[in-house]
Parts: structure tokens; sequence; C-alpha cells
């Protein structure tokens, strides 16, 4: 495998029922969290682990993204007129200069599967990594994917970042089993999407961070429809297995399911309680609720 990795997907073509109403008309993927869209807060993290080329894979509904990342001349020069410096720099660094943005359709949401596999003319055959902007991971200094993109230097192979759940949950998840390698990381021996709790082969989930080699394309054209009626990553990295071997990474930080409605008022909360304009004041607002 080639030793970098410099393009990122986000597959952002999904319906977001959870969260309809508020879905039905604008992305899951632009609700915000404090004053950022979740795919703000993925892009982030893609930019600082070193990724030039941002591939949305996008569907109906979905426009407003590709207007987030372009530049918005009314909107600066209005605020340019106005004076307004600060708010003019917040608008215009949402990327630096030397990061490029890709937009492809997802016709059909058939499946996360389906979407990277939308992004192969894209992709070619370099490794790549792919970031669910509805996983919000807040790892600090080191956000999930830089962390990643480490092992994945040092290992030249796949990782799939994982974390462990509740034995009751294993069947939101794709599961893997793992061969312990060092600390944090493991050879992974069998995934499986969604299994149920008395079938799952551990309790150690996939989150929405992934690392792949370009073969996973090859791979995802010949895989079928499986769990759901979708085309499902998991049964790609699953037969993967077979021809080179993927890590599980533990990856240090926390992570939010912004899929999810409480995942996503509890980063809400927790973020806002970390913003430097926000902190003092919405703590002095927690504290005084009556609970
Ligand atoms: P989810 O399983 O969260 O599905 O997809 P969803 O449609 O976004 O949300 P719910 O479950 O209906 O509420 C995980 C990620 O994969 C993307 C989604 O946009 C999300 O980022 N996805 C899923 C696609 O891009 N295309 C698909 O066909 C399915």
């Amino acid at each position: 495998m080639q030793t970098t990795v410099r393009k990122a997907v986000f597959p952002v073509a999904g319906l977001g029922t959870r969260f309809l109403p508020a879905t039905k008309a604008s992305p899951k993927e632009m609700l915000p969290v404090v004053d950022k869209p979740l795919i703000q807060y993925a892009a982030d993290e893609a930019v600082q682990a070193g990724i030039k080329e941002l591939i949305f894979v996008t569907g109906r509904t979905k426009r407003s993204i590709e207007d987030h990342f372009d530049k918005a001349y009314e909107l600066e020069a209005e605020l340019e007129k106005a004076n307004k410096q600060k708010m003019l720099e917040i608008a215009r660094e949402v990327l630096p200069a030397d990061v490029a943005c890709i937009f492809i359709r997802q016709s059909q949401p058939m499946g996360l599967g389906h979407a990277v596999l939308c992004a192969k003319p894209a992709v070619g055959d370099e490794p790549f990594a792919v970031l669910l902007a509805d996983d919000l991971i807040d790892g600090g200094q080191h956000g999930c994917l830089r962390q990643m993109v480490d092992v994945y230097n040092h290992y030249n192979s796949g990782v799939v970042a994982v974390q462990p759940v509740p034995p009751t949950e294993t069947d939101k998840y794709g599961i893997v089993a793992v061969k312990s390698i060092e600390e944090r990381i493991g050879k992974v021996q069998t995934i499986v999407e969604k299994p149920k709790p008395d079938e799952a082969p551990s309790n150690l989930a996939v989150v929405g961070r992934y690392i792949l080699p370009g073969a996973i394309m090859d791979i995802l054209t010949n895989t079928s429809r499986g769990a759901g009626g979708e085309i499902q990553l998991t049964d790609a990295i699953a037969t993967l297995l077979d021809q080179q071997q993927v890590l599980a990474y533990e990856f240090q930080g926390k992570r939010y399911d912004c899929g999810s409605k409480l995942g996503y008022l509890e980063a809400t909360v927790e973020l806002a309680l970390q913003h430097p304009e926000l902190a003092d004041g919405f703590r002095k607002y927690l504290s005084g609720l009556e609970l």
C-alpha cells in the first residue's frame, strides 16, 4: 500500500430519518453543534490529519453542504463593507486554500458501501479515509483521524476506528473480533454488520472513521446487498480480510453519536461547555436549572 493518505470520502447521502422533520429538506450533516455544522467538524478533523482532497458523496437535499464549502461572495462583501473582520475571517476560513473539494452524487441511498463506491472515480486506487460526520469525535489535540493516519503509516494497512459498546447494543454497529498487537491496536479477525447480542463476536464496535486501501473499491463493485437490503461497507471489509490485514484501533477521545437525538444533545452541551465565549455563561445557566 502507498504510504500517504491524501483523500477523504464523506458519505452524506443518507436520509437521516431519525432526525425528521429537521432533515426533510436539509441535510443531517448541516445540523449545528454550538456554532459549526457536523460536516465542518469532520472536515476539520480530516484537514488536521493531512488530507488534501475532500470527496463528498451527496444526494437530494444536500446542496447546502456544497454551499457551505464554497466561497460566499455576497456575504463576504457585506461583512467587508460593515468592517466585520472577525466574522469575515470565520466565513473565509472554512477550509485552507490548499484543500480541494469534490462533490459526487449518489442517486439512491443504497447503503454506506454503495456511497463509498460512488467515490471511486475520485479516489482511484489510492488508500483513502472515510469519515461519517454524524459521529462527532472530540480527540483533543490529536483528532481521531490523525491518530489513525499514524497507525496506518506505521503498519501500512487498513485501519478501522473501534470502541467498546454495551453488549446489548451490538445490533447497531459493525462488530469486530480482534487479536491484540499492541495497546489500542488489534488485527481484525472477523467483522459482522449489526449482529444480535448473542451472536456478536465481541463488544468492539466500528465507528465512523476508516482508512481503507484502494482495493476495497473492486470488492465493493462485487458486494451484493446485505443487512437491511443495503450494500454494506462492513461486508466489503470482511472480504478484504481474505486478501490483506486490517487493523482495529481504539481511538483516544470521546465520540458523540450525533445521528441520534440524545447523542446530538450530549455533544451540544459538552462542546458548549468547552467553548471559550459560552462556557461560563452556559455552566451558570445549567447549574441554575432544576433537574
Ligand atoms: P446512517 O446509517 O446514519 O443513515 O448512515 P442515515 O440515512 O444518515 O440516518 P438514519 O438512520 O435514517 O437516521 C451512516 C452514514 O452513511 C451515509 C449517511 O449520510 C451517514 O453519514 N449514507 C448512508 C450515505 O451516504 N448513503 C447511504 O445510502 C446510506
